[in-house]
């Protein structure tokens, strides 16, 4: 595992966002899942300004999303997809048909489920996969449970994870307490996998993430541990106390 601490969120993006686009230069074809929240929010207005002032080619690349709530559409202001294209695609020369995304709006979420996997199979594993990290430890919204479903499923958002999200909704709006999700199997099997960890609130994920060495499903950010190609972007206040000793071993931390 490899951890880059920056200064300050400011920083993590620029960090990630040049990883993401030496990415796309090494592998103009690479597939990429993508994620959404408040820490990405730097990384892609970053990207966008990197392509925007680059000659790289877009064309042949292929973008997924890790997750969605189910019951909100691609027109809802709170669904990932809708995110995506406001962060990211809608500011980037990217043709429709390069993104795929889960339809928290479909009639039959497990065939949804079925399809999203036929298209995660088609492309092979993920090139990349870049994910923030939930106050529990989630990955995307495989939430700590009892056992995990490898691949797409739908998903019981935890109800500190519902907590945390409220600050996304109006006072009006319901976090929905559903989502389709990939699985620890793709994530697992991601030929490079990016966390990305920035503010106060994040610090102590990352110091249980340190301190317990043990691998459970009950702290999914565990399972990361076994990841072949795992790099951890955090900043100075998610770092915590480690953050000297993070700056100063730029290498492989065991
Ligand atoms: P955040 O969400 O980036 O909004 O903190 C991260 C997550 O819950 O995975």
């Amino acid at each position: 595992m490899r951890v880059i601490a920056c200064e300050n969120a400011h920083q993590l993006g620029d960090v990630a966002s040049e990883l993401i686009l030496d990415l796309f230069v090494q592998n103009p074809e690479a597939a990429c899942c993508l994620p959404t929240g408040s820490t990405p929010i730097p990384v892609y207005q970053a990207l966008v300004e990197k392509i925007r002032t680059s000659d790289i080619k877009l064309n042949e690349l292929k973008f997924f999303n890790l997750d969605e709530y189910v019951g909100l559409g691609v027109h809802h202001n709170q669904s990932y997809a809708y995110f995506l294209f406001e962060h990211l695609f809608s500011q980037i020369n990217v043709d429709s048909s390069q993104i795929t995304l889960l339809n928290g709006l479909a009639a039959d979420l497990d065939v949804e489920c079925t399809r999203y996997n036929q298209l995660i199979d088609a492309i092979g594993n993920f090139d990349f996969v870049m994910d923030g990290i939930g106050v529990n430890g989630h990955i995307a919204f495989n939430e700590p449970a009892e056992f995990f479903i490898p691949r797409t499923h739908i998903s019981a958002i935890a109800p500190s994870t519902i907590e945390a999200n409220k600050r996304f909704f109006a006072q009006d709006e319901t976090v929905p307490d559903q989502a389709l999700t990939i699985g620890l199997e793709d994530i697992m099997k991601a030929k490079r996998f990016v966390l990305i960890a920035t503010g106060a609130n994040k610090k102590a994920v990352i110091e249980r993430f340190f301190n317990e060495p043990e691998i459970t499903t009950q702290f999914p950010m565990s399972f990361l541990r076994m990841h072949p190609n795992f790099t951890m972007i955090l900043d100075k206040e998610a770092c915590g106390s480690r953050y000297d000793y993070f700056r100063n071993h730029v290498g492989e931390i065991k």
